[in-house]
């Protein structure tokens, strides 16, 4: 049988974990893509980018690019890391180059990305984080996934069949 996951949603209890979600993540990203984040500032946006880029093999240390509005490291592939935080306007955001970002040889991690939904593209996986309210503890954050095109259908499937199995060796410090 042949289903679409439109959405799956994780929840982590500490950074370490939606740290090991990112790095999983990092891990099967083979080819360009778009990561779209959105969610409370403090949530863990920036945390889950360090870990994708630990899966991607980078080995400077990802600062949170609130300032610098982006920043390029280089891992198996380059990892593009955007935050849109700041940006106020449109004229803003062109300077930054994007489209070209957009286009080119490495995963595109946007933080914000809300911000400006129309300059990014329509095939992507957009990442909502949010506080799980409901818990007692502050650490909990609810994760949820939504792609947007096949390719991402595909990737969504791939990361959620690699949590399954690889989650406990991560969560272990591997
Ligand atoms: N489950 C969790 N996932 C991610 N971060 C968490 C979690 N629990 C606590 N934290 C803490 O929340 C903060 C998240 O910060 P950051 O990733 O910079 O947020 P954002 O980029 O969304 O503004 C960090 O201090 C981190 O240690
Ligand atoms: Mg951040």
């Amino acid at each position: 049988m042949n289903m679409i996951i439109e959405k799956a949603a994780i929840t982590t209890r500490s950074a370490k974990e939606t740290y090991a979600v990112g790095k999983i993540l990092g891990k099967i990203i083979t080819s360009p893509l778009v990561i779209a984040m959105h969610g409370e500032l403090g949530v863990g946006k920036t945390v889950l980018v360090k870990g994708a880029a630990c899966g991607l093999g980078v080995s400077e240390t990802v600062r949170s690019p609130t300032f610098t509005l982006m920043a390029t490291y280089e891992g198996r592939l380059p990892l593009y890391h955007f935050d849109f935080y700041r940006l106020t306007a449109e004229s803003e955001l062109e300077p930054l180059g994007l489209d070209e970002y957009l286009e080119g040889d490495g995963p595109v991690f946007i933080e914000w990305a809300d911000k400006f939904v129309s300059f990014l593209p329509s095939e992507r996986l957009d990442l909502n984080l949010a506080y799980d309210r409901t818990a007692g503890n502050t650490d909990r954050r609810i994760l949820t996934f939504f792609p947007h095109g096949e390719a991402y259908c595909a990737l969504l499937e791939k990361l959620l069949n690699a949590l399954e199995h690889n989650c406990k060796g991560e969560l272990d410090g591997e």
